[in-house]
């Protein structure tokens, strides 16, 4: 390999290093250019940019690649538990039995809410989106837990553990109901679920098929290395603004239709294709005319080039589940169909657009009871610990790391005067 690369400019030749990652990816350092030609790379929307180097995630989108601290996600998918995910994910390693169960003890001492939080829902209306409610919550940890170098690890666990409890607050606060308080001896997703779906008066008996579900759909989204929510939390954190500060950014991030916020946007395009009598082929016109502004949610993605490898896992596990629920839903078989007759469609075909995450994800949800509002606090609830690894990965980066200030090219007015018009009163 080279470990060079020319650039000739106005006579001048530049040599930029070529820095090369553990899987061959190779990238053009140009962090000095401006120093010495004068130039800066210009790449809006950071399509051919590698932000950093990071060791946490690593994706290969022409083969559909997507590994977690080098695992295979098949294989954590399918033996993997969301706890220990989280620990490989934030601190590099999977953690030994003993610190697993060290692990887990923090996060259990951790999941109450400071009651004077709970006062924080009852301002909001009943119709409050819970992402909005979810960034403000997390804002609001930093008045109770202050950032101190010391207390890090407290407060990682303090946000997985609290994460969950804030989540199932804000949908109780969107039907009325009373605040369920965790329950400790359960795992992650059982807790959730109970917190989610018990009333206080009546038993719930958590079905297992959900405590599973749930535990894959969280170890998926999980993480996905410099995506935007991501890319925001490392773009805050940079600022030194505090680790709650940073998670509600990205919280802000992922909520966008075009990021976290498609699984909501996917369930609720399948209803309206159904109640428009399911015609695929008309609805598919709409999406490729360019004059309209409806796009396939669920499908398509900035680095899977082939296909995802989260969609696969999801879109046979829908079938599992369905299957053992002994339910059907005909939004899963519509979806079917659907991505059936798009993979066939020129148009998807040639832009390489394939279902993405979001696209079965949420009709798990469904089946589990949860409503279209909350999936896209469900993935939020998942990709804290990618959020969490990358923050730490920059933070306590051996080189240190500069506040995140990308350049620009200006391209507005040059220079002109800004006459007195007499309008200094008004
Ligand atoms: N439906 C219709 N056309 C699409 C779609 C789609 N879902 N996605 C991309 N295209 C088209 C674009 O119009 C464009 O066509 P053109 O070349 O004729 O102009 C071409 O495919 C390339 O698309 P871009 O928008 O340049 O791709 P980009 O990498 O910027 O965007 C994104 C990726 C945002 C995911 C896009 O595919 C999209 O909007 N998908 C729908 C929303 C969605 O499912 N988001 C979830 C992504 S996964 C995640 O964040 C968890």
């Amino acid at each position: 390999m080279s470990t060079h690369a020319k650039l000739t400019y106005e006579g001048k030749e530049y040599t930029l290093p070529v820095v090369e990652g553990t899987e061959g990816e190779r990238a053009v350092d140009v962090s000095q250019l401006r120093q010495s030609s004068g130039l800066v790379a210009l790449d809006p929307s950071f399509g051919n940019t590698a932000a950093t180097e990071s060791s946490i995630t690593f994706i290969h989108g022409e083969e559909g690649i997507l590994r977690y601290r080098g695992y295979p996600i098949e294989q954590v998918a399918e033996r993997g538990r969301f706890t220990e995910v989280c620990y490989l994910l934030i601190y590099g390693e999977r953690p030994s039995p003993e610190k697993l169960r060290e692990f887990r003890k923090r996060l259990t001492y951790h999941t109450l809410l400071h009651e004077d939080m709970k006062k924080f829902f009852e301002g909001y209306p009943a119709n409050a989106h819970p992402m909005a409610m979810l960034a403000a919550m997390f804002a609001s940890l930093a008045t109770f837990y202050p950032e101190e170098s010391t207390a890090v690890d407290d407060n990682i666990a303090r946000v997985i553990a609290k994460s969950k409890t804030i989540a199932a607050f804000a949908y109780k606060k969107s039907i009325g109901q009373p605040f369920m308080y965790p329950k400790n001896d359960l795992s992650w997703p059982a807790n959730f679920l109970r917190m989610m779906f018990a009333v206080p008066s009546e038993p719930y008996e958590i079905p297992e098929v959900f405590e599973d579900a749930l535990n894959l759909l969280l170890i998926l989204h999980a993480d996905h290395e410099q995506n935007c929510s991501t890319s925001t939390m490392r773009m805050v954190g940079s600022s030194e603004a505090n680790l709650f500060a940073s998670l509600s950014a990205a919280i802000c991030a992922l909520w966008g239709p075009r990021h976290g916020g498609a699984n909501q946007r996917v369930i609720e395009m399948l209803e309206a294709i159904q109640e428009d009598g399911a015609d695929l082929p008309g609805f598919l016109d709409k999406v490729k005319d360019k004059k309209s502004d409806v796009r396939l949610m669920g499908f398509g993605h900035r680095v899977y080039k082939n296909f995802d490898p989260r969609a696969r896992i999801l879109k046979r596990a829908a079938d599992r589940i369905f299957n053992e629920l002994g339910i059907s839903d005909p939004l899963l078989e519509l979806a079917k169909r659907l991505e059936e007759t798009a993979l066939e469609d020129p148009y998807f075909v040639e832009r390489k657009l394939y279902p993405n995450v979001d696209f079965y994800s949420g009709l798990i949800y469904r089946a589990m009871g949860i409503p279209t509002s909350m999936f896209t606090v469900m993935f939020t609830l998942g990709r804290l610990p990618g959020w969490i690894a990358h923050w730490l990965e920059m933070k306590t980066d051996p080189s240190g790391y500069r506040i995140h200030r990308p350049r620009q090219i200006y391209a507005g007015p040059r220079e002109r005067e800004f006459d007195d018009r007499g309008t200094r009163h008004m």
